[in-house]
């Protein structure tokens, strides 16, 4: 596995790659991989002729400076586990190299992410989704034509970055986004590189936020339509001590801004601290019509 400390170089390394015809999987992380960043690698590796990935711990997404400082450092372990899951290649960068334009990291210019940052994510952290799509464009502009990988779990993100994909087309940079279901530990917990600050008795808690979930789902499954009843049941099954919910929303995946009382399909978002720890979940709560999968730009 090739290791590249910054973008520049792993521009000019995936450009190679695609002059001789090879087709990239790319997967954008953060570090402190897990075996949900692990189920992205390998289809990247499964579905194309190389795969490659990014370490950057993106200070531009952070609303909360105390999330940046905590946030997990595991890069020995994370550059091994990437080498053992197929990873042809690995890039990192800093704020310089991302945007070489900008003497002061304070002026560099964030992008908009669109409608569809509107709520939820995009209302709870202020700032962030920006900061995401500012990021990937980066990351996308080093990688360059390629397929995509990103995790159902931060499914706002994964709709924002695939509108931001859908404008690189704009300057002949081609990228398919392709959403990966959720891996969950045994007891229905989202992976999350956060789950490593959690206490097991916090983890036994956390795992609340899928219980919840599938409640909806179930009553979803039962014929309820009402957006108001649906987000009250997932509600009323994350109130518990310990729990303190940011919100419990259900949408229309397909129709993200309806404001219709009685929803054609269904997804429920959950997003709570636990000790401190700010965690999401999301699922389908009918057949998405809008699979995952269907996603590609
Ligand atoms: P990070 O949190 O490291 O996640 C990297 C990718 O892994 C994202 O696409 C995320 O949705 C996916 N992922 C995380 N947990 C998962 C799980 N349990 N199952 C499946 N996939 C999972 O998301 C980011 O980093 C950043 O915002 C990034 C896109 C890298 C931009 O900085």
């Amino acid at each position: 596995m090739v290791i590249l400390p910054d973008p520049g170089e792993a521009n000019t390394w995936c450009a190679r790659q695609g002059n001789q015809g090879l087709t990239m999987g790319f997967v954008p992380t953060m570090g402190a991989l897990h075996a949900g960043h692990f189920s992205l690698l390998q289809r990247a590796a499964r579905e194309n002729d190389l795969c490659c990935a990014s370490i950057f711990v993106n200070p531009l997404q952070f609303n909360d400076p105390n999330d940046l400082s905590a946030y997990p450092d595991t890069l020995e372990a994370d550059i091994v586990a990437l080498e053992n899951h197929g990873c042809d290649m690995v890039f990192r960068g800093t704020l310089s190299t991302f945007f070489p334009e900008v003497d002061d990291h304070e002026k560099i210019r964030k992008l908009d992410p669109g409608p569809l940052a509107h709520g939820l994510e995009g209302s709870f952290r202020p700032g962030h989704l920006e900061g995401v799509v500012t990021i990937v464009d980066r990351l996308f502009r080093t990688v360059g034509n390629c397929r995509a990988y990103f995790g159902e779990k931060d499914y706002q993100q994964a709709l924002v970055v695939r509108d931001l994909a859908d404008a690189l087309a704009e300057d002949n940079i081609f990228i398919s986004v392709i959403i990966c279901p959720t891996v969950r530990a045994r007891n229905g917990l989202a992976l999350s590189s956060r789950n490593l600050r959690l206490s097991d008795s916090d983890r036994n808690l956390s795992s609340a936020l899928f219980r919840a979930l599938v409640r909806g789902k179930h009553a979803w499954s039962s014929g309820i339509r009402s957006k108001e009843e649906l987000e009250t049941i997932v509600a009323d099954c994350l109130a518990k001590p310990g729990i303190r919910v940011e919100y419990a929303a259900v949408r229309d995946p397909e129709d993200w801004t309806s404001n219709a009382e009685d929803l054609m399909a269904a997804r429920g978002f959950v997003a709570a601290y636990v000790s401190g720890i700010r965690l999401i979940d999301t699922m389908a709560f009918g057949s998405d019509r809008m699979k995952p999968d269907s996603l590609q730009g």
